[in-house]
């Protein structure tokens, strides 16, 4: 038959990661297109539901069992055969024994790692580069993930008097400018940044929530923080975006936890804090004044055992 004329077949790819990093393969000699690194992948077999094929997948190539929990994007290969389904995917269970004919080589990769594999198929980076934790949604709100065309809504927020009271003062335009660069740059070297908050209803940007790399009392953490205009405050938004966030940190990304600082006078902050189910955990020096820590420690059986 003419290959052209073949249906395109689905296939399932699956996104695991742990402690911000994420699964990628080398395809072993058995495997089509072998030696090029990409996620585990592999068809969806007849009547096979696509949760269903990425758990068998990730058991066969790779001796880990996975739960799917979401389809998060879909594109045709490069050759058109076929379409492929993105599920993110919590390791639940397994060892880790690659079988050697589907995969030669493992590795647990950030975004400047992924950028270094060769061969790589060029949709697989631009999964991790443009797609991947984009687009969040709450009941209320839009989480986008922060670009440029953001300059005028994030700096609105920072220049505002009682936004800024809250973070160390406003923001003049050069100094927003190089607070959106700087978070831009985050978001390339770790796969997660800022995002803007829009109101669905309204389709109007009320405010911005994170995860940053921080250091907070002497310790590497990732930190949660969050900030909305004042006339969007009181109405549980903040709650909205922190509990989205923490289901980030600990499903998309697989850490062991999340932490944030706030001026302990910051009600509001704390409120939210213990909503999104982080404890204040004593007193550090943050930012030249005594900042209260908060933190949230994933359930070890949350995490992967790979
Ligand atoms: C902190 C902030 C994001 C909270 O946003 P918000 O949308 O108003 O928060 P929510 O409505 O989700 O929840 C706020 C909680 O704080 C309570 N709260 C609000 N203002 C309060 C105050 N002055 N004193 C005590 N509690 C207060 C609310 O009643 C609510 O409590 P609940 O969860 O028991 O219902 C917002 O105030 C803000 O942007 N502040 C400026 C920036 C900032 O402080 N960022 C955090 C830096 S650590």
């Amino acid at each position: 038959m003419d290959s052209a004329k073949e249906p395109v077949r689905d296939a399932v790819v699956a996104v695991i990661a742990r402690d911000a990093r994420w699964l990628w393969i080398r395809r072993g000699p058995a495997a089509a297109f072998a030696g090029h690194w990409a996620p585990p992948s592999g068809r969806v077999e007849p009547g096979e539901t696509h949760a269903a094929a990425v758990a068998r997948e990730v058991r066969e190539e790779l001796g880990l069992e996975v739960r799917a929990r979401a389809r998060v994007w879909s594109c045709p290969t490069h050759d058109g055969r076929f379409r492929l389904h993105w599920w993110s995917a919590q390791v639940v269970g397994g060892t880790l024994r690659p079988a050697p004919d589907e995969v030669s080589e493992v590795r647990w990769l950030d975004p400047p790692g992924m950028r270094a594999l060769r061969p790589v198929f060029g949709d697989d980076l631009r999964y991790f580069e443009r797609v991947a934790l984009a687009r969040l949604r709450t009941p209320r709100l839009e989480l986008l993930r922060l670009c440029p065309d953001h300059q005028a809504a994030f700096a609105a927020l920072h220049a505002d008097p009682a936004v800024a009271r809250w973070l160390g003062g406003r923001w003049t335009g050069g100094r927003s400018r190089r607070a959106l660069r700087a978070a831009l740059e985050h978001w390339r070297a770790h796969g997660f940044g800022c995002w803007m908050l829009r109101e669905r209803a309204s389709g109007r940007w009320i405010g911005r929530a994170g995860l940053r790399r921080s250091r907070l009392g002497g310790r590497e953490e990732t930190e949660l923080y969050y900030a909305l205009l004042p006339d969007a405050q009181g109405r549980g938004l903040a709650r909205e975006a922190a509990g989205a966030l923490v289901d980030v940190v600990l499903r998309d990304l697989g850490l062991a936890s999340v932490a944030a600082v706030t001026l302990p006078r910051n009600h509001a902050s704390r409120r939210v804090l213990r909503a999104a189910g982080l404890v204040p955990g004593g007193t550090v020096r943050h930012a030249g004044l005594p900042h209260v820590l908060y933190r949230l420690r994933a359930a070890p059986s949350a995490r992967s055992p790979a």
